[in-house]
């Protein structure tokens, strides 16, 4: 099967430029000049064409912090790896790396089989793990070489939840060292859960017990120490770090000063901390539920140090950290005690239109959103050129992009399983039209056409941007 798109402005982290790109099969069999004697002779071949006039054609987007099915406060996330991933789909995301969780007690390899069963034969977009690391012992270190084998490049430890996913700095300088030596990528849930237990109880013995209080006892200068701790524990382990849902300019600059001093430490952000802020936290009534996640949300003056973190490479990658809780039965379950609202927000379907405001608001390039979005993820997590490039041979995993396209945000609209949406009413300019996965539509005139269970597990390699 050949298909072609003509007339779209090819969009890689290098840049645009305009060409006609050829697919066979699953793969990008090249690039041509709109008009060149190779375009219209392949025009003449092809079995079909794409019209992408008017369009950006990019690599298709990579969210590499997914949580589907995930058990948390006594329920699961909404979505399934099934509607999680046709909901990416939608918003132009064909590739998802998802967490896998070590139960206390239980091994990494009795996790990891749990996630292969639930996403094995019900993904619509390619998808991989990195695995949460929740009980750091002999068995589990020797079992991170073993995962490194499988494709299993990335371990998340948690500096928050204790007695859940915690883990204490000797545990975490264990895994790093393990890290260090296996070639893996530690990633790091930043905040200093012991002090915010403390909080957490105080201020629910005074009685605040709205969804606001989530944030209060969640301040931005734990984060700051928590990071700066992973960095110096990273640092003395010689192992690369990766601090996930980066929300904070504490954090940032922790970020930020281990990086000038040529440390492998590198940062994601999410879009609900570059356009949500304490205030919706605060919302009228439980309302301040639908934006319960950790870290927190910030007071929105962060959101100019986390624009400028992503413009100058401080911030490397934007993920969203999909872990959606329905309003009704889920996050109610902390209606008068705010420490028992699940953690987490939808977002999966909504990446890419978010963080196109920021090329629309001036805050960053066209080439850095696909950078952001899409190349560095692919690159960060081992994907890379497969993924994340537009180019002869990698994966025809494309995404034809409408920039005029308005479009509204609603839970009447959205494609993810769950009740409500956090940016409900809000209007955005530029929307996914056409969204293939290695060769095979997955959508189009927003309609799915994909072949459900089509997606496939990418055996992932070592971060490609260590130095
Ligand atoms: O609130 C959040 N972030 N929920 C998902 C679990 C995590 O820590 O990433
Ligand atoms: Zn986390
Ligand atoms: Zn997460």
């Amino acid at each position: 099967m050949k298909t072609l798109i003509t007339g779209g402005t090819v969009v890689n982290a290098s840049g645009p430029f305009d060409a006609d790109v050829l697919i066979k099969g699953e793969s990008i069999a090249g690039l041509a000049s709109p008009g060149s004697e190779t375009a219209l002779s392949w025009k003449d071949g092809a079995d079909r064409v794409l019209d992408a006039t008017g369009q950006y054609v990019i690599p298709g987007a990579i969210d590499a912090h997914t949580h589907m099915e995930m058990p948390f406060g006594g329920t699961f996330s909404a979505d399934t790896f099934e509607t999680g991933t046709r909901a990416a789909a939608f918003g132009g995301t064909t590739t998802i790396i998802d967490f896998a969780i070590q139960s206390k007690g239980k091994s990494l390899r009795s996790g990891l089989d749990d996630w292969f069963a639930k996403a094995e034969g019900n993904c619509a977009t390619d998808y991989a793990f990195h695995m949460i690391v929740s009980d750091v012992n002999k068995q589990s270190l020797d079992e991170m070489d073993l995962l490194v084998d499988e494709g299993i490049a990335s371990f998340k430890l948690f500096m928050a939840y204790p007695g859940v996913f915690y883990s204490t700095d000797g545990e975490i300088l264990q895994a790093m060292q393990r890290a260090s030596l296996n070639g893996a990528t530690i990633m790091m849930h930043a905040e200093n859960g012991i002090a915010i237990d403390v909080l957490v109880a105080q201020a629910l013995e005074r009685g605040e017990s709205d969804p606001r209080f989530h944030g209060a006892t969640r301040p931005s200068i734990l984060e700051g120490e928590a990071t700066h701790r992973a960095i110096q524990l990273a640092q003395v382990a010689g192992s690369p770090l990766y601090i996930v849902h980066l929300s904070a300019r504490e954090a940032l600059e922790q970020v930020v000063g281990a990086r000038d001093r040529g440390q492998n430490v590198f940062a994601e952000t999410c879009p609900q901390y570059l356009f949500l802020s304490e205030a919706d936290l605060a919302r009228e009534g439980f309302e301040g539920a639908k934006f319960v996640c950790s870290p927190p949300l910030r007071d929105s003056s962060h959101q100019i140090d986390l624009w400028r973190g992503l413009r100058t490479d401080d911030l490397s990658v934007v993920s969203t950290d999909h872990c959606p809780f329905c309003f009704k039965e889920q996050k109610e379950l902390g209606v008068g005690n705010f420490s028992k609202i699940p953690n987490g927000m939808p977002g999966v379907e909504h990446r890419l239109d978010l963080i196109f405001q920021g090329v629309e608001m001036g805050e960053i390039s066209l080439a850095r959103w696909v950078d952001v979005t899409s190349t560095t993820p692919a690159r960060m997590f081992g994907l890379f050129p497969r993924k994340g490039l537009i180019a002869p041979g990698c994966d025809a995993d494309l995404v034809l992009y409408d920039p005029n396209f308005t479009h509204t945000f609603s839970s009447a609209t959205h494609h993810m399983d769950v009740d409500y949406s956090a940016y409900e009413g809000m209007k955005v300019k530029g929307k996914a039209t056409t969204i293939l996965s290695r060769g095979q539509i997955l959508v189009e005139n927003d309609n799915y056409v994909g072949t459900p269970g089509a997606g496939k597990f990418l055996k992932r390699g070592l971060n490609g941007l260590l130095r």
